[in-house]
């Protein structure tokens, strides 16, 4: 088959400004992290409604350093969802911690909290332990807000207050988004856990090409955060560099090299400038699919009325950032996943899947993970895959992708 139409999976949406910010930090001479890391930092804070934001040269770097510095302990059990990216269960293992896979919701893919208080309450529900295995004190939770959709921290919050030390939100997916809490106020990443860690990898909503950020609103960790991004040093290079500043500096403790380069951060600034604008284009193609999708055969969507019910309500659509479209095909479709991802790709266009879940990975099965240890991930993820999503995403191209699909399960 000739395809019409090529659409790619992501198409970055650089401009001038962009092209403008990255030429002052050249002309500036200055090309590590300064003032356009200050500047993003500052701007991000602003944005997220957060009191600190420190920059990072990518997302899993965040997530690591938020949970070094939440308390957790080497040995420590952490809940992470089964259904996340590498990097969430990395950063756990990084500081030592044990990763405890959880089941998800099977329609938002997020933490599925009865799951998360079953094994609160009384560990032997973990499917580890079931088969006998000892899972370790659980003291932390990595919460992932999937695709854009913020899971409800306000019960993630209860279960905190009553049985752990520390929650670190990976936001990698959320931009600005939101979930309305219980009193219809909004919640946002970082508001009601320790810290929240975002991402700018080439295809986020707000892309460096690499960095990411940890939010957090307090100021002690924050500092100390600044302090391990960069070997631990009392200070950054930029200060040590300022016109008479002196050259001394101390290595208060064991740190990394972390720090979010002012090329990359100038990248972002422009692009933090018109969120709402990028983020609302976004929105615009995940409506348009959700119209031109409606009803194929054993499709279903994200924005779905299924999908709204079991996010809690329509007005939980607000806050969603949409930083994937991920649809899933179910039992009852005409093609399996595969084959439905392969006739897209002949027609030109490119799809992903956002995430094959970790227990199905040879390093968690060498950990005593088994298949059929989370039924609702698993069935999910059968069906699973993401239609391309970004803010440049033409009409034609929007049409295009939604034609194809439904041809494919419509036959
Ligand atoms: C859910 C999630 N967490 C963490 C990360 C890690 O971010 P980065 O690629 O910037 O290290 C990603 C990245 O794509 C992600 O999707």
């Amino acid at each position: 088959m000739t395809a019409k139409m090529e659409v790619p999976f992501f198409r970055a949406d650089l401009g001038q400004a962009e092209k403008d910010e990255v030429l002052r930090v050249i002309d500036s001479g200055w090309l590590t992290t300064g003032r356009a890391c200050a500047e993003l930092e500052e701007a991000v804070a602003a944005y997220m409604g957060r009191e600190f934001a420190v920059g990072t040269n990518n997302g899993t770097a965040a997530l690591h350093l938020a949970l070094l510095t939440s308390g957790i302990q080497p040995g420590h059990g952490v809940l992470i969802p089964t259904h996340t990216f590498a990097a969430t269960a990395e950063a756990v293992l990084y500081v030592g911690a044990v990763p405890v896979l959880c089941e998800v919701d099977p329609i938002t893919l997020n933490l599925d909290l009865e799951f998360v208080k079953a094994v609160i309450h009384d560990p032997g529900n973990h499917p580890l332990a079931r088969r006998g295995g000892k899972l370790p004190p659980i003291t932390g939770m990595v919460p992932v807000h999937y695709a854009g959709l913020m899971l409800d921290m306000e019960r993630v919050d209860h279960f905190a207050d009553h049985h752990y030390q520390a929650v670190v939100e990976d936001a990698a997916h959320v931009f600005g988004g939101y979930r309305l809490g219980k009193e219809g106020q909004k919640i946002t990443p970082g508001q009601l856990s320790g810290a929240a860690a975002l991402s700018f990898y080439a295809t986020k909503n707000v892309t460096s090409g690499e960095g990411g950020m940890v939010l957090s609103e307090d100021e002690e960790r924050a500092e100390r955060l600044r302090r391990l991004r960069l070997h631990g040093l009392s200070k950054g290079a930029y200060k040590r560099f300022e016109r008479g500043a002196s050259w001394r500096v101390d290595i208060e403790e064991l740190g990394f090299k972390y720090n979010l380069p002012d090329v990359n951060a100038a990248l972002a600034l422009p692009q933090v400038a018109r969120a709402d604008e990028l983020w609302a284009r976004r929105r615009a193609v995940a409506e348009a699919y959700a119209e031109l999708l409606a009803g194929v055969p054993g499709l279903h969507l994200p924005n779905d009325a299924e999908a709204v019910e079991a996010m809690g309500g329509a007005g939980q659509l607000a806050g969603h950032s949409w930083h994937l479209y991920a649809v899933r095909l179910g039992a009852d479709a005409r093609v399996s996943r595969d084959e439905c991802l392969a006739q897209m790709a002949e027609r030109g266009v490119t799809c992903l899947v956002h995430w094959q879940p970790l227990h199905l990975h040879p390093l968690y099965a060498q950990m005593g993970y088994e298949t059929g240890d989370f039924p609702a991930a698993e069935a999910s993820f059968e069906g699973l895959m993401s239609l391309p999503l970004f803010a440049g995403l033409r009409p034609e191209e929007i049409e295009y992708v939604a034609a194809s699909l439904r041809e494919i399960l419509q036959g």
